[in-house]
């Protein structure tokens, strides 16, 4: 009997007005704790979708038919405008895609709208037509910043407006190449029940812009901030709804700003973009090695240097890790820039395959300068870290290492070997600790040794195994 069950099912959606902030479940009722995510207060009234938008009313009577085109197609790509920023050209995949939409999440406070008023002004000086909206400082705030950033004399308009549907009529006339929504949490549109900032208020207005771009040729750049568990209020949706989604990190007590491309139907995922906040605003990093190294000193026990892969282009970091003896009976495993899984992981690897435990032993582990790593191509300078602060032995100076440990403790060559070499060798550094299989190539000045698996590597390093 299929009637009877759709209808159910149907009813069921219809009533389900409470929607959790983190994960977007909906339920019929209220509870303090997302029965999906876990996640705690996160659980809010939502009007139900089928009254909140105009879906209701598109979906009665005939649709008409959509035109159709062919995979192949003559029209040349879209030309991409660089703002001339290079470190935001470079996460957007080489300038802006016309009538695209972007979103850049962060911390409050971490320097999205400074990035963005920047980046406005860039791009309106390199030709665009630029709105900036911004929905949490007054015109006069933001003129000051401008001023402070000097930026003044750019040819950015600005409304300091939360209202949707006033801001998409302004938008129909303006006809802007560009508009900024600084943020759109606080965008707010008449047709949801819904308190600003909710989820259903998110994601019609997130609706609203993106389609208005992909209809007028308009790019739009959506600014979300990050709840404190580490998400955009409404992820998923906006996540999905958008071409790029940019994330803005950066440590507390650190000037480096990192702008990471975590989806991009335009150019390279992964891409990173460096930035300094200075008394003036964002200052582009180009050398982000030079950057990640500078605070290094003399080299010591369990620092590490890894050469990695950032997108396109190669980034040097420093690894430093701490072991000692642990005072608890489950002992710590603390990690700050890379990933607690994949920690554990190369701790039973050394402990399976190589004989060396570190039970009973507290480990920390951190990236340097606020780099959040996620390449498995580090596993090697961790187990390095890891030794050398066991063992209490500085590698030999003037080293980089990377490579992928397998469980069965073997390791795997990883891409780019020439051009982490490349890097290691700009910066001064004269050899590198590498799985076997991976090629030197044009950065022949640099002594390589070439390891096939952790066993060798442990021999080698710390006369152990
Ligand atoms: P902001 O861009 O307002 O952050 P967000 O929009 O992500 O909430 O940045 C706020 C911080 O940046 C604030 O702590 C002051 C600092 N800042 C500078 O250090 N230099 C500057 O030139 C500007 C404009 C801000
Ligand atoms: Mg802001």
């Amino acid at each position: 009997m299929p009637a009877p069950l759709g209808h159910k099912i149907a009813m069921a959606k219809a009533s389900a007005n409470y929607v959790c902030a983190a994960c977007s479940n909906a339920t019929t009722k209220w509870a303090g704790r997302c029965e999906a995510c876990g996640a705690w207060n996160t659980i809010s009234e939502e009007a139900p979708l089928s009254k909140a938008g105009p879906a209701k009313k598109s979906l009665g009577g005939r649709g008409r038919a959509v035109p159709l085109t062919d995979l192949s197609s003559t029209e040349p790509a879209p030309p991409r405008v660089a703002s001339g920023l290079s470190e935001l050209d470079r996460v957007l995949g080489g300038g802006l895609v016309p009538s695209s939409a972007i979103l850049v999440g962060g911390d409050p406070g971490i320097g999205k709208s400074t990035l963005l008023l920047q980046g406005a002004a860039m791009f309106a000086r390199a030709g665009l037509k630029v709105i900036y909206a911004s929905g949490e400082e007054a015109s006069a705030q933001v003129r000051m910043r401008a001023q402070r950033l000097g930026l003044a004399d750019a040819p950015v308009k600005l409304a300091a407006e939360t209202n949707l549907r006033d801001i998409l009529t302004t938008l129909e006339q303006e006809r802007p190449d560009l508009v900024i929504i600084d943020s759109i949490q606080t965008m707010w549109s008449d047709n949801v029940e819904s308190a600003p900032g909710s989820v259903s208020q998110v994601r019609a207005a997130a609706h609203e812009l993106t389609s208005f771009a992909k209809r007028s040729g308009m790019s739009v750049i959506l600014v979300g901030h990050v709840t404190k568990d580490g998400q955009i209020a409404g992820p998923r949706v906006v996540e999905h709804m958008v071409d790029t989604v940019l994330y803005f990190e950066g440590e507390r007590g650190h000037q480096f700003r990192i702008l990471r491309a975590v989806k991009n139907r335009f150019g390279p995922a992964d891409e990173i973009g460096v930035f300094e906040m200075t008394g003036a605003g964002l200052a582009e990093v180009t050398n982000p090695s030079a950057l990640f190294l500078s605070e290094r000193g003399q080299p010591s026990p369990g620092s590490v240097v890894f050469a990695g892969i950032e997108g396109t282009r190669p980034v040097l970091c420093e690894l430093q890790a701490l072991v000692a003896p642990s005072p608890h009976s489950q002992p710590r495993r603390t990690v700050v820039g890379w990933d607690g899984g994949r920690l554990a992981m190369i701790l039973a690897v050394l402990e399976a395959r190589c004989g060396i435990p570190f039970a009973g032993l507290d480990v920390y582990l951190n990236v340097a300068g606020g780099m959040k790593i996620s390449e498995p191509a580090a596993d090697l300078a961790v187990a390095a870290a890891l030794l050398s602060a066991r063992e209490d032995v500085a590698l030999p100076p003037e080293t980089v290492v990377f490579g992928e440990i397998s469980l069965s403790g073997a390791l795997r060559p990883v891409s780019q070997t020439e051009n982490r070499l490349k890097e290691a060798q700009k910066l001064g550094f004269t050899s590198a600790i590498a799985p076997s299989g991976g090629k030197a190539g044009a950065a022949t000045g640099m002594k390589l040794q070439q390891m096939g698996d952790l066993t060798a590597f442990v021999g080698d390093l710390f006369g152990a195994g």
